[in-house]
């Protein structure tokens, strides 16, 4: 069962709304040249769409006047722009060397293991992506991972079965508290 993942049917027609048309007449502003805006770009259409496909990068290109490669060059670079349909707990876990040095390897395999992730890192439950990434920019509190979009910091294996086993049961995601050994569930 899936949790939230759309269909390619269901994201609509790759074109701007005329809100976001004038949105980035804004954007254009503030870069010298229209091929500058590329990213804030991609954030809008992973906004609209949720991810990159190869429809959107030629609806961007053709509005910044650019290549398609190119626009493919740039979203393939950054794991933070979605290739793909994602389930509802999106977890990016940092394998660069300051995580590497602390065990992110391991944690990644232990999440792999917990949560019978296939080969396009989607749990069979539907309810978890797992993608290992890039720094994060949170070394100093490594390994570390994004879920969603919030940081969860100094993890375990022990830790991130206690944040996958509240997911499961149906709470909330947990608030990141970086200095706790254990984070705490809110009400739900
Ligand atoms: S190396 Fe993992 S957040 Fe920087």
């Amino acid at each position: 069962m899936s949790h939230g993942a759309p269909t390619a049917a269901s994201r609509g027609p790759r074109e701007w709304s005329p809100e976001q048309a004038a949105e980035i007449q804004t954007i254009l502003t503030r870069y010298p040249t229209k091929q500058s805006a590329v990213m804030p770009l991609l954030w809008m259409a992973q906004d609209a769409w949720e991810w990159i496909d190869l429809d959107v990068m030629r609806l961007i290109a053709r509005t910044l006047e650019l290549s398609p490669s190119h626009v493919h060059s740039v979203a393939s670079f950054y794991t933070m722009f979605k290739k793909g349909p994602t389930n509802r707990y999106f977890i990016q876990v940092c394998h660069t060397l300051s995580c590497a040095l602390v065990g992110a390897e391991g944690l990644i395999a232990h999440i792999e293991k917990r949560l019978d992730i296939d080969a396009h890192g989607n749990s069979k439950d539907g309810l978890f992506t797992l993608l290992r990434v890039e720094c994060l920019a949170s070394c100093g509190s490594a390994p570390m991972a994004q879920i969603n979009e919030h940081f969860y910091e100094r993890l375990t294996p022990e830790i991130i079965d206690q944040v996958i086993d509240g997911l499961r049961a149906g709470k909330n995601l947990p608030e990141p508290r970086p200095e706790a050994d254990q984070w705490t569930f809110p009400v739900s």
